[in-house]
């Protein structure tokens, strides 16, 4: 199976099933001599691991990460950083219902499709379960980038959003509810509606608005590698993202280019930023911002008419551990892509540059 690599110079490799033994990854080409905070790297699985509130899944895993090399006295020494997380609660007899009965909208079917042979166990090799070694990449790349600072939070769930720009915001007030809303009465809807989708054994959508400050100028490549090309590609291989947009992004379709433009000021920023901090895919300096929206994921635990593998009618009903509403525990997955593509960007401008 390839595409489980992601990165040219900061390169993450994850392997592993929801139901397997363990998941894990390889990350090759972080830089020497990074000082790692252990604890700053589990903050960050906490925030995505299972069981962490009533309103995600209640499996429950501590997604605690073991490294087995590219790191010596505390510092990484450059060489690839390999490391496990074992899978502790996996229970697959909740999955024996699937195993040749396709759920609609997940990628049973595709996964069949394609090699013929499919983990039914937990939505195998599929489960958003892998995204756990995406976060570690990412609380790495985070250590690396130590100046930037990268926010994602919970921006809307069903028709329930912030009515208010990001600058209004108070980031450190994001993890602050279950919901990772940093506005604290829509938060109280946002929980109020999960709650109650979840009685009623359904699932809603919603999206993550992320906002990366302090990049420098410069760092982007200009045609197939533009900088928001990454950021999309990095946010659309998270499971269920069904959208991004950065800047203005689909309102800007709306606006004249007179009212869209962004104006200078003598220094080189602009007085507004509809361009999201980048122009001809590199960054301008700018705070670059993006929004990506999450569909209601397919296991709901109502029953529904799907195909089984001889193409046959059946009934269904989800049963088991799932996310009614998987926003809250993906903040920190948006937030460590955004990192992996910022720390190999400007891995590749200091090589462009030779500045080291
Ligand atoms: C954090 C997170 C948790 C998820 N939990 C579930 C879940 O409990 N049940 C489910 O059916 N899908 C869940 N998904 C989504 C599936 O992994 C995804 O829909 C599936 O792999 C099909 O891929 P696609 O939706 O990107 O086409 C989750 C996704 C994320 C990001």
């Amino acid at each position: 199976m390839a595409g489980n690599s992601f990165g040219k110079l900061f390169k993450l490799t994850t392997f592993g099933e929801s139901h397997g033994k363990a998941i894990g990854g390889v990350i090759d080409g972080c830089p020497a001599g990074i000082t790692l905070d252990f604890e700053a790297i589990q903050h960050e699985m906490n925030r995505r691991k299972p069981g962490q509130s009533k309103i995600v899944t209640q499996r429950k895993e501590a997604d605690e990460v073991e490294f087995y090399s590219g790191i010596f006295e505390g510092k990484t020494t450059g060489t690839p950083i390999g490391f496990l997380i074992h899978n502790t609660n996996q229970k697959s007899k909740d999955y024996s219902h699937i195993k040749d009965v396709y759920r609609p909208s997940h990628a049973d079917y595709t996964y069949d499709k394609k090699y013929g042979v499919r983990d039914y166990r937990g939505g195998g090799r599929s489960s958003a379960r892998e995204t756990a070694c995406r976060v570690v990449a990412g609380a790495i790349a985070k250590q690396f980038l130590k100046h930037v600072k990268i926010n994602a939070f919970t921006s809307s769930v069903g028709d329930i959003f912030i009515d208010k720009p990001y600058q209004d915001l108070d980031f450190s007030k994001i993890e602050s509810n279950d919901i990772r809303c940093p506005d604290a009465a829509t938060a109280e809807k946002m929980i109020a509606k999960v709650s109650e989708v979840k009685k009623q054994g359904d699932t809603i959508g919603g999206t993550i608005m992320c906002v990366i400050q302090n990049v420098p100028a410069g760092i982007g490549e200009p045609v197939f590698d533009k900088l928001h090309a990454e950021l999309g590609k990095a946010m659309l291989s998270i499971n269920a993202v069904k959208g991004f947009e950065y800047g203005s992004g689909f309102c800007g379709a709306k606006m004249k280019g007179s009212e869209h433009n962004d104006k200078f000021n003598e220094d080189g920023s602009t007085q507004t930023n509809l361009s999201g901090g980048v122009q001809g895919g590199i960054s301008n300096g700018m705070d670059i911002y993006f929004r990506v929206a999450f569909k209601p994921v397919a296991t709901t635990l109502q029953k529904q008419e799907t195909i089984n593998s001889s193409g046959e009618t059946v009934e269904m009903q989800g049963k088991g551990r799932h996310d009614p509403c998987v926003v809250p525990r993906a903040v920190p997955i948006v937030e460590a892509m955004a990192a992996l593509v910022i720390a190999d960007y400007m891995l590749l401008r200091r090589q462009e540059t030779k500045d080291w």
